[in-house]
């Protein structure tokens, strides 16, 4: 279903890594939707070479940018601005997620504080990164609408999520305190979106997932949000329906973040008895 909610919108979309990246299906609905973008990912990961594949069906250009490196995010802004047509952007998508102590499976009571460090500086700190680069570049239009992607281990413990729980806090937290000084000086509004469990290359790194996932599906009276799901919640987010909502953690996950208990769950404990 085709909609023009983002007619003339301009903005950044991080994290496309292949066809099943949220940021993916973001990208290819936000040109649905009628917005002109660019796509950025860390230069190891344009490598790949599977993101250009992405831009050429949405007539987008890749600019390559370590979103933990100020000067990559001061020239990702500026070329971004110049290819868009000159003015400012419009919306942004933070879709970048990466534990070196889960890829090396450290436990949670056994981190190596140097990867935490990168974990949060990479799932997290480059939140406020690409923030303050936009704020000090005045970059952003006034009502332009920036967003990332969270998980609810921000809240409650999820045991193999590690210490990507501790990046989730830190990264909701940043859209919270940003989310109020971008307001007051520009009326820009900051939000998180916290999907299901999705199987995409950052999420099959969690520990025992296709599991997980399944526990979700039966937990969720509407079942797992998908990645094609979340992209058009980011457009709804992205588009002037949603103007006043701003400093946000918002559940995307079909109701699981409400849910005590499922007859779903109660049949299969009942089961296993
Ligand atoms: N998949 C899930 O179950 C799930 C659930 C909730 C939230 N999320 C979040 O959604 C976001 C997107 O993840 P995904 O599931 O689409 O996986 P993905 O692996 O497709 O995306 C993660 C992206 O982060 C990029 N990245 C890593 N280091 C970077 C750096 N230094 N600079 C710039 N980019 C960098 C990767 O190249 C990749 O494109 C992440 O924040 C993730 O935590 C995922």
């Amino acid at each position: 279903m085709s909609n023009q909610l983002l007619e003339g919108k301009k903005g950044i979309i991080f994290g496309a890594l292949d066809e099943q990246s949220i940021a993916w299906k973001v990208a290819e609905k936000a040109h649905e939707a009628g917005a002109a973008f660019t796509l950025t990912n860390a230069p190891i990961a344009l490598r790949m070479g599977k993101i250009n594949e992405l831009a050429a069906s949405c007539q987008s250009e890749v600019i390559a940018a370590d979103a933990t490196n100020i000067e990559d995010l001061e020239n990702l802004f500026r070329q971004s601005m110049e290819i868009l047509g000159g003015g400012k952007l419009d919306f942004i998508l933070h879709s970048i997620g990466m534990s070196p102590n889960v890829r090396k499976n450290k436990a949670y009571t056994g981190l190596n504080y140097d990867f935490l460090a990168k974990t949060i500086d990479i799932s997290a700190l480059s939140f406020h990164k690409l923030l303050q680069t936009a704020f000090t570049m005045d970059a952003l239009n006034e009502w332009a609408s920036v967003l990332a992607l969270s998980y609810i281990a921000a809240q409650r413990a999820f045991p193999g999520y590690n210490d990507m729980a501790e990046a989730k806090a830190t990264l909701e937290s940043i859209a919270r305190s940003f989310g109020y000084h971008y307001g007051k000086a520009k009326k820009v509004r900051i939000n998180t979106i916290s999907q299901s469990p999705t199987m995409t290359t950052a999420g099959s790194g969690v520990s025992g997932f296709d599991a997980f996932i399944d526990y979700a599906e039966k937990m969720s009276p509407l079942g797992n949000a998908s990645a094609e799901d979340c992209a058009n919640y980011c457009v709804v987010m992205f588009s002037d329906l949603t103007r006043m909502i701003t400093m946000q953690n918002l559940f995307h996950d079909g109701g699981f973040s409400q849910t005590g208990v499922s007859e779903a769950i109660m049949e299969l404990m009942g089961e296993g008895k």
